[in-house]
């Protein structure tokens, strides 16, 4: 018998995934009509809440906005998403304005059918079947998709920790160089392990790296 099997469970459910094109939508905000395709050539977090007037949510979105000034110094845009009418959405922003003093420059989809929610797999249904869970998609310039980050409904996001994220990817593209662990922009950068014995024989003695061992290199930038 023949029987085909999806190659993983992302690919049985359409769940985007790292390395691949950022799905193409077109959807209601809070600026108006705006699809993928207008971010073109900038990098982008497209984010989900579970809620609008919920706490949580309200603090990430203080953070978000507290962060769009350094995002935008990357060269990064925000977009947010639940499923909520883009009155909700407006309502929800002014009353943040209001109660917080913030105001939300990014846009907000209305995602009301779902559509973009589950083009993205934002929905987990073992947490809530209406409702967004805490998704990131960092997406660059060409709309690959470069990152994914999922938080459960209870736990609010460190929004400081996908800025890191974004500068580690900017700082590879650049560099060739990988990031360890906790990396800081300014931190010795990881050298790609070599992937021959030849090239393991000669790296411990390469020029401007501080190796460790073989496969355990840093170069300081
Ligand atoms: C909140 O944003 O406060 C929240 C949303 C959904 C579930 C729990 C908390």
């Amino acid at each position: 018998m023949n029987v085909e099997l999806p190659d993983t469970v992302a690919a049985s459910t359409g769940m985007p995934r790292i390395g691949e094109p950022a799905p193409a939508f077109e959807a209601e905000t809070t600026h108006g009509t705006l699809r993928l395709e207008d971010f073109k050539g900038s990098w982008l977090v497209l984010f989900s809440h579970p809620a609008d007037f919920t706490p949580v949510c309200t603090t990430e979105f203080v953070a978000f906005s507290k962060a769009h000034p350094k995002l935008r110094k990357l060269g990064c845009e925000l977009m947010g998403l639940s499923i909520d009418s883009v009155y909700s959405h407006i309502a929800w922003v002014r009353n943040i304005e209001k109660n917080f003093g913030v105001e939300i420059e990014f846009p907000v989809i209305a995602d009301l059918n779902k559509e973009v929610a589950s083009l993205y797999g934002m929905i987990m249904p073992g947490e809530s079947k209406t409702e967004t869970s805490r998704c990131v998609f960092i997406i660059d310039g060409q709309q690959t998709i470069r990152a994914i980050i999922y938080y459960p409904l209870t736990t609010g996001r460190n929004i400081e920790e996908i800025v890191r994220v974004i500068k580690a990817l900017q700082t590879t593209d650049q560099l060739g160089l990988a990031t360890p662990a906790d990396w800081q922009p300014g931190e010795p950068m990881i050298v790609p392990p070599p992937s021959t014995q030849e090239q393991a024989a000669v790296r411990v003695g390469e020029a401007g790296i501080d190796c460790t061992d073989w496969y355990f290199c840093k170069r300081t930038v």
